[in-house]
């Protein structure tokens, strides 16, 4: 939810610089692992901002059970998350919600799972300890395989339960993923469980965010974030009768900005409220100027990427030259070598076939995070893959927001890449960025003119927008 969000999610503003931070890297079976000779069952617990959730999924991709408690009302008047009373919700409502689910999956008890996931980070440290404490409570006194999640990646690797349980092709590493939440704006290559890149950040504002101040610039209830009922109201505005310039336009790099357009809506709100404008303009005309220009710039920063990534991850049609470089090549076969010899074998494999194979490899574009449930995002992306021969897959929306399904397949993915953790002394991690920085501008080994400094990029945007103020 807006900046509190943002700080809920322990995330500094700006751009990552660090290229040194990582998702959890795979290691070995600390805690065990559940028989794989058969379909296993985990069950995810997520507490890292305002929503208690728990689910139980089968290694299949199988829903067995579901449960949350929500705290929008709890926060409704504070106008954001309130880090106290939010933990104290959760752990008010923590052990029924573990119950319910247990009960909705048609269990007896936490004994009858196979293994627990748990999101340990990033997010409000007082709210994840609530979650990290119960699970590994439960995982001792059942003496169950243990799992740390990282939220960003459970919100990415959704994708891949969302495919498989619908009955879909499966979601092959590597993809594209557009991860969109009240905390986080991020282009990422996804190329294994634990193997992530950063092609675009924000140099400011994640797109949840500006939808939650935005709402609440119209005076729309924000609860446990504004975007549906911005949403809601943008479809009752007129296209075209207000418009915003989408931010960065010109530039071209994969990074985001949203605060500009923050601030051109806050300017249009006061106009209309001191009357200075055209009478005729309704909240409602700016609530769908704002998303207009909002997607416009997801959909330019995304056409953008796509094309690099035809370059990096070997996406370019036989007909062209091109496939990897071999800088990136050696990174990824030592990624893969160092965290998942099964992968490393797939991706050598995958490379040897790529000389020759005549078909190209699919092209996916998962769009994950709490936005993505919003359904013109959806429908605008999806027809920019489907213009470009991307696959687009989203979960469904009532997974796009924070939930327990997420968690537990992200432990899942562990525990068949053979990881599993400690339970004891299980610490929670308030920052945590995923993945190392790639330059898209200079990845791929082909002449894109001069690299975008990420720095410099943060400094300058505010020339090509309306500055944030
Ligand atoms: O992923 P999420 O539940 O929590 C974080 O990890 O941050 O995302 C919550 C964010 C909020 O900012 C909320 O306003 C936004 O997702 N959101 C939406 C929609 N549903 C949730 N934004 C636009 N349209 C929606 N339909
Ligand atoms: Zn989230």
């Amino acid at each position: 939810m807006s900046g509190d969000r943002d700080r809920a999610r322990g995330q500094p503003k700006g751009i990552e610089l660090d290229d040194a931070g990582s998702s959890e890297p795979l290691m070995e079976a600390a805690s065990g692992l559940p028989d794989m000779s058969r379909p296993f069952t985990v069950l995810g617990i997520e507490t890292s901002c305002d929503d208690t959730a728990v689910a139980i999924v089968r290694s299949d991709g199988t829903i067995l059970g579901e449960a949350i408690a929500k705290q929008d009302d709890i926060h409704e008047e504070w106008g954001g998350v309130v880090p106290g009373l939010a933990r104290d919700a959760h752990a008010a409502a923590l052990a029924s919600v573990i119950d319910e689910a247990v009960a909705a999956a048609g269990m007896d008890s936490v004994a009858d799972v196979d293994a627990i996931g748990v999101t340990v980070g990033p997010g409000l440290e007082i709210c994840l300890r609530v979650g990290c404490d119960a699970a590994v409570a439960e995982a001792q006194r059942h003496q169950k395989p243990f799992v740390r999640v990282h939220h960003l990646e459970a919100h990415c690797l959704l994708a891949r339960q969302a495919a498989l349980s619908s009955g879909e092709e499966p979601v092959d590493f590597p993809f594209l993923c557009l991860l969109v939440s009240g905390g986080h704006c991020q282009l990422l290559l996804c190329r294994g469980v634990g193997r992530f890149e950063v092609i675009g950040s924000t140099l400011d504002d994640a797109l949840g965010e500006a939808y939650d101040k935005v709402a609440r610039l119209l005076g729309l209830g924000v609860g446990g974030g504004g975007g549906p009922a911005l949403e809601a109201l943008a479809l009752e505005g007129r296209p075209g009768a207000v418009t915003f310039p989408v931010p960065m336009a010109r530039r071209k790099d994969a990074h985001f900005s949203f605060a500009g357009l923050k601030t051109a809506v806050r300017m249009r709100v006061q106009a209309m409220e001191d009357d200075d404008s055209d009478a005729n303009v309704t909240r409602a005309d700016i609530a769908a100027a704002f998303q207009d220009a909002a997607v416009s710039h997801l959909e330019q920063r995304l056409a953008f990427a796509l094309e690099r990534c035809d370059d990096i991850l070997g996406w370019t049609p036989p007909s062209e030259p091109g496939g990897l470089e071999e800088s990136d090549e050696e990174q990824r076969s030592v990624a893969a070598d160092k965290c998942a010899p099964a992968e490393a074998d797939a991706a050598n494999e995958e490379k040897s076939e790529s000389a020759t194979a005549p078909e190209p490899a699919p092209r996916y574009l998962v769009v994950s995070g709490g936005v993505a449930a919003n359904q013109v995002v959806r429908s605008r992306i999806g027809d920019l893959c489907a213009s470009r021969g991307v696959r687009m897959v989203t979960p469904p929306p009532r997974l796009c927001t924070d939930n327990g399904v997420m968690v537990a397949w992200a432990a899942i993915e562990r525990l068949r890449a053979g990881c599993s953790h400690c339970a004891e002394g299980t610490e929670v991690r308030a920052r945590w960025p995923l993945g190392r920085a790639l330059r898209l501008e200079t990845a791929g080994g082909k002449d894109r003119g001069p690299a975008v400094d990420l720095a410099s990029a943060a400094a300058t945007q505010e020339g090509e927008g309306v500055a944030d103020s």
